[in-house]
């Protein structure tokens, strides 16, 4: 491939979005594509350093400082690992990415949407992924797959996550061409062959 394909994996915690992302990326590596793996928050180097924070912090995070907090590690990974590899013809993989602060931080800590967009423009230089799947799950069975041990964000409640469900559903419905949603309650081989189905009408 000239250029190459990003592509994002997004739902609420417990999704079993990594899972499929990882499923993905052994099946394009025996068809011989040359895949790129990266998260968010994290990635490597400073990006894991900022998701430490986000993650683990103990004191007070106002709502805002959180999102600044996200956009600064996106655009680590936008410039450091995503469109340097997209642009030596690689597929990158990336384990969430902005509909995550659209969902979380906007539907779920109630931020500015507008605001949120804009920001992230300025954070990724408008670099959008050329794919995105959402794995839709249901609050009660995400929060029971989480269990007892759960970072700052996974600890944020019921009501939290039903939000950000709705916020990725809402995402889906205004992006359709771009965002596809499976529904998480199967098997995680009847979901891999939906990814798959997908990912090969995408690069058609
Ligand atoms: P995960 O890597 O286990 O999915 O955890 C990352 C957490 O960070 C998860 O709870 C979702 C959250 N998150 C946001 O709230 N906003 C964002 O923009 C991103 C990328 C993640």
């Amino acid at each position: 491939m000239e250029k190459g394909l990003f592509i994002t994996f997004e739902g609420a915690d417990g999704c079993g979005k990594t899972t499929q992302m990882n499923l993905l990326h052994e099946y394009l590596i025996l068809k011989g594509y040359d895949v790129v793996l990266t998260r968010e928050p994290g990635g490597k180097g400073l990006g894991e350093r900022i998701r430490e924070i986000l993650l683990n912090y103990e004191g007070e995070v106002s709502s805002q400082a959180e999102a600044f907090l996200f956009l600064a590690d996106r655009a680590q990974n936008i410039d450091v690992i995503v469109k340097p590899a997209v642009d030596a013809g690689k597929i990158v993989l990336c384990d969430r990415h902005i509909d995550s602060t659209i969902a979380y931080q906007g539907y779920g800590r109630g931020v500015n949407l507008e605001r949120l967009k804009m920001l992230n423009d300025i954070a990724t230089n408008k670099f959008m992924p050329d794919l995105t799947y959402v794995f839709d799950i249901d609050v009660e069975t995400s929060q029971s797959r989480v269990g007892k041990n759960k970072d700052r964000m996974e600890s944020a409640g019921v009501e939290f996550f039903e939000k950000v469900k709705k916020g990725y559903l809402e995402l889906a419905k205004k992006e359709p061409e771009r965002v596809k949603v499976i529904n998480s309650a199967n098997t995680i081989e009847n979901i891999f062959a939906q990814v798959k189905e997908i990912f090969e009408k995408t690069i058609c």
